[in-house]
């Protein structure tokens, strides 16, 4: 990880990025980001990963393998921050499904900064399931990580410094003097989120990206720090959804629009030979009513915007083509094999005074509570509530619920009437069927998931991945003994 310097003042924009090179492996491995973002590390499920990390910034930081199942010293905890000066080596067998995974920076309280800032890059994984099904490859096999910023008139990132979190000393150059981009104050920006204002695919604006007529897999990285997206084609035709955070779906699905919290990932299939008459096709983030909103944003939470337009760069016909139906075996979630079956465990997300946590407790380092500690070798029913407890003015939002460690499956979830008319202009994008890291909870909501604790004790992490809400305490530890 290296610092880059502005080198010209007014036009640059200074990013903290991951550089990596390869120096062992298959040739293919590892290939530069896009934009800001680290490089793509590609592996098969099976292969040893091993990361030889130096920490060339000025404060301290760790790295989080976002999905990943791996040992409790390999996951980036913030226990385990790498000091400045200081190398790390991770290293750990890739055991996941294929599928779409990223990493990115997790120390306490300056995850938000330091992502934002750049700390963020791509991992996929491949095995023989996937590779069976001859899924769109090479330049049709597009990530797209989406990303909103705020920048001042110098090109700078704007990111709210003040009163929460321990943030605000560092890089002090790289921000902008307050939160003025985003229209709040710093303290009440770093309490809620930061909302930028320009959306970036791959850590650029990408005006549009060109296509050829042909089936194309897209693989789309929700790596906002607050953000969350209804991602929708602009025809109106459905989207294709081939898989979510831990990989592919028993069977492709067809979803009007599908949403997309902070951490999420969703893969679709799309043709573009079936090119609309009107000449142009874009993914749009369609409108949605996020619970309560901050006033004074330029593209708040929940507003409607374009996120990608596509360029159709050969016009030959190919003929429209059909994605496999059957994608994967994937067996139902077993409710019944929890050994809590009938009475979930309440992970109840509250607020008190400017500070979030679970059940009125917020981060503690190396703390874990009674309900938060697990028998390893068992699998257990947990429940989100989202339900504004301790809010102030009931204030209620989105919270997208991030399980370290781990895939989960979603059992079912509930919503109050309060919240129901709005709740389902989002329902219908809420793809839960497959394996999930993280999972969006809508105001009002409950939701319930079947987590297990396989092979590996320790203590890992829980937490919202609207950073930063993370980072000013909804985060939790859970311990797996
Ligand atoms: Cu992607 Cu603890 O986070
Ligand atoms: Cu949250």
């Amino acid at each position: 990880v290296r610092g880059r310097a502005s080198l010209r003042p007014g036009n640059t924009t200074a990013v903290w990025r991951y550089e990596g090179k390869l120096l062992q492996g298959e040739a293919e491995s590892l290939q530069a980001g896009d934009g800001y973002l680290g490089p793509t590390i590609r592996v098969r499920r099976g292969q040893r990963l091993r990361v030889e990390f130096t920490n060339d910034l000025p404060e301290p930081t760790t790295i989080h393998w976002h999905g990943l199942h791996v040992p409790d010293d390999m996951d980036g905890h913030p226990r385990h921050a790498v000091a400045p000066g200081q190398r790390f080596v991770y290293e750990f067998p890739v055991v996941n499904r294929a599928g779409t995974y990223w990493y990115h920076a997790h120390p306490h309280g300056r995850t938000g900064f330091q992502v934002y800032h750049g700390l963020a890059g791509l991992l996929l994984i491949s095995d023989d399931e996937e590779q069976a099904l001859s899924l769109p490859g090479g330049a049709q096999d597009v990530a797209l990580v989406l990303q909103d910023r705020n920048f001042d008139r110098d090109n700078r990132f704007v990111y709210p410094s003040g009163g929460m979190g321990g943030g605000g000393m560092m890089g002090r150059g790289m921000m902008g003097r307050d939160g003025t981009g985003s229209g709040m104050g710093g303290g009440m920006a770093r309490m809620m989120g930061v909302l930028g204002e320009k959306i970036l695919v791959n850590g650029r604006q990408l005006p549009s990206l060109g296509v050829e007529r042909r089936p194309y897999r897209l693989r789309l990285v929700n790596g906002s720090n607050t953000r969350s997206y209804k991602l929708a084609w602009s025809d109106g035709s459905p989207l294709t959804v081939l898989a979510t955070d831990g990989g592919l779906l028993a069977a492709s699905q067809e979803r009007p629009y599908v949403m997309l919290g902070p951490a999420e990932r969703v893969e679709v299939w799309v043709d573009f030979a079936r090119w609309p008459a009107s000449g142009e096709l874009a993914l749009h983030s369609l409108e949605f009513d996020p619970g309560m909103s901050m006033g004074g944003l330029a593209l708040p939470d929940g507003a409607r915007f374009p996120v990608l337009a596509f360029d159709l760069r050969s016009a030959g016909a190919a003929g429209a083509v059909q994605p496999p139906r059957q994608l994967s075996q994937l067996p139902a979630p077993q409710p019944g094999m929890a050994v809590n079956a009938d009475r979930p465990k309440v992970f109840d997300l509250t607020m008190g005074m400017m500070t979030w946590g679970v059940n009125g407790r917020s981060f503690e380092m190396l703390e874990a509570s009674s309900e938060e500690t697990v028998k390893l070798g068992t699998h257990e029913v947990w429940e989100f509530r989202n339900e504004g407890r301790g809010a102030m003015m009931g204030m209620v939002m989105p919270h997208s619920m991030h399980i370290h460690g781990l895939q989960f499956r979603v059992l079912e979830r509930e919503v109050s009437s309060r919240f129901a008319p709005a709740y389902r202009a989002v329902q219908a994008g809420l793809v839960d069927d497959g394996w999930k890291d993280t999972v969006l909870v809508m105001p009002g909501e409950r939701v319930r998931v079947l987590v297990g604790f396989h092979d590996y004790p320790g203590l890992f992490i829980y937490h919202c991945h609207m950073l930063e809400h993370e980072d000013s305490g909804l985060m939790r530890n859970y311990l797996v003994k």
